[in-house]
This record gives structure tokens, C-alpha cells and sequence, in this order.
């Protein structure tokens, strides 16, 4: 096999494929010891959290039920607006659930914290987030996710289905753009 190239506008790879493929698989171990033989109805964040959650959903262990839910905050820049808008609710319904929220990143906590009090309001029987990466030093809300592939600094990164103005989501490994791609 030949080694594959590196995006001409990436600056550094942060997390290299076959790390993440690692984690992911320890991850869903992880997610499997703590739900036991429990039914958990997975709800994840599209877009960005596709690619992480193909990985994982067919590692994960437990009986699942999958819906989605469509959430936007960002446009194209790289800072959240702040203004989190569901665009697509979740179908199934979440009473008595044990419900298993799966993002790519939290950043703020702004989208998933929106996201987690319009679903409490639907009473399920327990509610946990698990996330690809995690950006401690930006979070404004007192939410914490409960599965964690990565800790990251405070840098924007793209790839593994993060995007920056819908782009980079197919790069295979976790990367920082050069600096000229986010000014353009
Ligand atoms: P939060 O609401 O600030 O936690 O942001 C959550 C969403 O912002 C994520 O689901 C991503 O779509 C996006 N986001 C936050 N940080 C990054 C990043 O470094 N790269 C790409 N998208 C990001
Ligand atoms: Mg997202």
C-alpha cells in the first residue's frame, strides 16, 4: 500500500486514522460496559458527526434503535453563532428511553445543551453524550459530554466529518487548515 498524501491545504494532521480507529474501538467498549444489555436509541448530530458515528454504531455492543437530528450554528465561518437552530427534529419517540446523543465536537456545548433540554422535555430514562473530540477551554454551558474520543486544544480542525464551510468532512485523519484557507 502506498502511503496516502496529506490535503495540499492541510496544515498538520493532529489525529492520524489509525489513532482514531483505535479510540473509537475502545470507546464503543466502553459505551457497551456501561449500558449492558439495555436497548439504547442512538441519536446523532448530523452533518458532522456521520463519519465518526459509522465508525462506532456497528462496534457498539447493545441492542440500538438510530434516528438523527439536524442542528446548524456555525455558517461558514469558524466561531459558533451562538444561535443554534434544530432544522430536523429526531422521529422516534424518547420516553422511558436510554438515549445515546453522538456529535463530532463539543465546542461551546451550545448545540448539544439546546439539543439535551428539548429532549428531556420528552422524559427519557437516561440521557448521555458521547463526542468524537472535546474543547474544554471554549465550553459556556455547565454540560459535560459522558464519552470522549479526544481532548483538544482550541484549535479549529476539519476531517473525519468536521467541515469548514461543508469541505474537508472526506480527510480521513483529524487536521488544522493552513491559516490562509480560513481567511479566504
Ligand atoms: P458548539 O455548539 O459550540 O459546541 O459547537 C458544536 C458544533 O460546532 C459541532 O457539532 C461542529 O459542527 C461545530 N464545530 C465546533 N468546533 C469545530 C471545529 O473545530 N471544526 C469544525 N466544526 C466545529
Ligand atoms: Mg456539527
Amino acid at each position: 500500500m502506498t502511503t496516502p498524501r496529506v490535503h495540499p491545504d492541510v496544515e498538520r494532521v493532529l489525529i492520524t486514522e489509525a489513532r482514531i480507529h483505535r479510540r473509537i474501538a475502545a470507546l464503543a467498549r466502553d459505551i457497551g460496559k456501561h449500558y449492558g444489555d439495555a436497548e439504547v436509541t442512538v441519536i446523532t448530530v448530523l452533518n458532522g458527526s456521520m463519519v465518526f458515528l459509522g465508525e462506532l454504531l456497528h462496534r457498539l455492543p447493545m441492542p440500538t434503535r438510530l434516528d438523527s437530528v439536524v442542528a446548524r450554528s456555525y455558517g461558514a465561518g469558524t466561531k459558533s453563532s451562538g444561535r443554534i437552530r434544530i432544522s430536523r427534529q429526531w422521529q422516534l419517540p424518547l420516553k422511558g428511553q436510554h438515549v445515546l446523543l453522538v456529535d463530532d465536537i463539543f465546542d461551546t456545548g451550545l448545540t448539544l445543551k439546546r439539543i439535551c433540554d428539548h429532549m428531556r422535555r420528552e422524559h427519557p430514562a437516561s440521557l448521555r453524550l458521547c463526542v468524537l473530540l472535546d474543547k474544554p477551554t471554549r465550553r459556556v454551558v455547565d454540560l459535560q459530554p459522558d464519552f470522549v474520543g479526544f481532548t483538544i486544544p482550541d484549535q479549529f480542525v476539519v476531517g473525519y466529518g468536521l467541515d469548514f464551510a461543508e469541505r474537508y468532512r472526506n480527510l480521513p485523519y483529524i487536521a488544522v487548515l493552513k491559516p490562509q484557507i480560513y481567511r479566504a
